[in-house]
């Protein structure tokens, strides 16, 4: 089976009625992305950042994967299909998707504030001030935030380093290092972007651009590889 390397950004999650973050109307229209999500913003008010990630939660567990997540698990049966998300969310997983990273961390997760090691499921949608680990310090959300450092990346240009197909969801490739991955890809493999907007990434001729929704465009790319 030939590897296929998705990875994805918010535009993927779009159609189940999250938000983006830089289309019209985006989360970092709403909220100022250093206040509540960066180490600055967590140590001037925790309870902004703890109410921003809780609110995300809530949203999360009443909605459910869209028809792009459901294309990208059905992609499975033809291809040896890995996922390298951007988001938070856990609409690949429950969708079926079967390999996973996530670089920016899992908004259904707490670590410690002292260790990073720990790693927590929470329970329901709510992270308060005053829930602790177990060495007693701080619960934070399990997500990357800007200035942090990004753990995953290694592994993840590894896998893209290994792509046939690299294919690229809703994501406005403005953030590094995630964006810098299609430099990973192998030259002989083919990429292609689904984004009903345009996507700037310069110097790629052999992109194939499938400018639908996720959920359209997903449907597409089946098509033309099932076809092909
Ligand atoms: P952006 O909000 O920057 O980009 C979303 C992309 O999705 C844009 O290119 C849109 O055109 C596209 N889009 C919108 N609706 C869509 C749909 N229905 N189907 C497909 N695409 C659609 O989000 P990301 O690129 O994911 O990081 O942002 C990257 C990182 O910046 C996030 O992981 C987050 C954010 O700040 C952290 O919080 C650390």
């Amino acid at each position: 089976m030939k590897r296929l390397v998705v990875l994805t950004g918010a535009g993927m999650s779009a159609e189940s009625g999250l938000k983006t973050f830089r289309d019209m109307g985006g989360l970092w229209e709403e909220y100022d992305v250093y206040e509540v999500a960066s180490p600055g913003g967590w140590t001037r008010d925790r309870d902004l950042v703890l109410r921003f990630y809780n609110e995300r939660r809530k949203q999360l567990l009443e909605t459910k994967p869209n028809w792009g997540h459901m294309g990208l698990v059905e992609l499975e049966k033809d291809f040896d299909v890995r996922i390298i998300t951007q988001n938070i969310d856990d609409l690949h997983e429950r969708a079926g998707s079967t390999h996973i990273l996530h670089l920016h961390g899992e908004l259904r997760k707490s670590s410690s504030t002292t260790d990073p090691d720990l790693v927590y499921d929470i329970d329901g949608w709510e992270l308060n001030e005053g829930d602790l680990c177990e060495k007693g310090s701080q619960l934070r959300p399990y997500v990357v935030w800007f200035g942090e450092a990004v753990p995953a990346i290694e592994t993840a240009a590894e896998i893209v380093s290994t792509a046939q197909i690299l294919v690229i969801i809703g994501t406005s490739m403005n953030v590094y290092p995630a964006a810098g991955l299609i430099n990973h890809a192998p030259e002989n493999a083919p990429i292609y972007i689904i984004d009903p907007n345009e996507v700037s990434v310069p110097g790629y001729s052999r992109i194939r651009v499938i400018r639908e929704k996720a959920g359209t465009g997903v449907d597409k790319l089946i098509k033309e590889l099932t076809d092909e």
